[in-house]
């Protein structure tokens, strides 16, 4: 089969698009016939080598798939042959990577695709998904009424943030690099959008709520403490999802005294239980049509290459390149 596979961490340039050995299904396993994966940046961090990983070479990139199961281990229980599933949290630790024609799942990180829902869509949002709903759900708590804010309305996490949290009941208030963008926020359902670089958002976000900001997702690797912590709500919780070298002062004072409380989580320390539950509200809201995938572009998975060169600017570098998630197809 083909596959993008890596021999050493580097540049994009050591991604190779090339023949693979074919996976053989375990007994709890699914042979999946692959039908659309998506990149992420924890991708750009392993391959280049920026987050130390235990790796075997030769090693297939990617988390999340969409696609068709073409055999069903002995053992398989939720699927059989022809169903249309999906996956997230692959690719870490003894799972392999999802960038190939073929993949062999274990059927405890499958989910089904409701019907007439487009591969495309559902991997867009897998990863994403799941991360979001984590975060409002399982950690902040987020409740209807509430306020949220959200850094990058058009991102990867940060378009799922604001759409879960409309879902939820939540008021939304987002921020994004440029006005084709923001207006994008609006039409994702955020209640207030700026332009971080040309607008003052903490004033915009003063007037918006003035008792303070409930819930305030931070996606930023570099958060602010000094600057946002104000801007928090008695009791307001705070999350922080991403910045492993970021290492900012925690003004406590101003922190403590309003009661709030700091969030950090990885998705990948979720259970395949935790993560299910998740993946089923997903599908549902996924369904009806309320939760709706943020795609920038639809590449070969040939061209993986090129995509991770792509999502490396854009969100290492913050070209702002893209406006959602790169979607590969076998
Ligand atoms: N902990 C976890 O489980 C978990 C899961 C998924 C992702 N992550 C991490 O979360 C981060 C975001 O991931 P992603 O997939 O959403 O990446 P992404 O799609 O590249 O989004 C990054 C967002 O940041 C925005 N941004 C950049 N500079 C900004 C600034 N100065 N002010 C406000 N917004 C700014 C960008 O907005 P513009 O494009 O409009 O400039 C963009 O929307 C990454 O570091 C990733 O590794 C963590």
């Amino acid at each position: 089969m083909k596959a993008a596979y890596i021999n050493q961490t580097g540049p994009p340039d050591v991604i190779i698009y090339g023949e693979a050995p074919a996976p053989e299904p375990r007994p709890y396993e699914c042979l999946i016939k692959v039908a659309a994966v998506d990149v992420n940046p924890i991708d750009i961090y392993v391959r280049s080598g920026m987050v130390p990983a235990k790796l075997s070479f030769p090693c297939i990139l990617g988390r999340d798939l969409a696609g068709t199961v073409v055999q069903a281990g002995a053992r398989v229980n939720r699927f059989k042959s022809g169903d249309r599933v999906w996956a997230s949290n692959q690719g870490f630790e003894d799972r392999p990577g999802t960038f190939s024609e073929l993949a062999a799942v274990d059927e405890c990180w499958l989910h089904p695709i409701p019907p007439g829902v487009r591969d495309e869509d559902v991997v867009a949002l897998s990863l994403v998904g799941i991360t979001a709903h984590l975060g409002l759900v399982r950690h902040a708590k987020l409740q209807p009424g509430e306020v949220l804010f959200v850094n990058g309305g058009t991102g990867g996490v940060g378009s799922s943030v604001v759409q879960i949290a409309k879902i939820l009941g939540a008021r939304v208030i987002t921020t994004a690099g440029s006005d084709e963008k923001v207006l994008i926020c609006r039409e994702l359902g955020a209640d207030l959008a700026l332009n971080y670089k040309t607008q003052d958002v903490d004033a915009a976000i003063r007037d918006f709520a003035p008792p303070g900001v409930n819930v305030w997702w931070e996606t930023l690797r570099e958060p602010d403490f000094e600057r946002t912590i104000p801007l928090l709500s008695l009791r307001g919780r705070m999350v922080v999802m991403a910045g492993r070298d970021a290492r900012p002062i925690l003004p406590v004072g101003p922190f403590y005294t309003k009661d709030c409380a700091l969030h950090g989580f990885a998705m990948f320390n979720a259970t395949a239980e935790e993560q299910r539950a998740a993946a089923e509200d997903l599908n549902r809201w996924l369904a009806e049509r309320k939760l709706r995938a943020r795609i920038d572009r639809v590449m070969p998975l040939s061209e993986t290459a090129a995509a991770h060169r792509l999502q490396e600017e854009s969100t290492i570098r913050k070209s702002g390149a893209l406006a959602g998630k790169i979607v590969l197809k076998p």
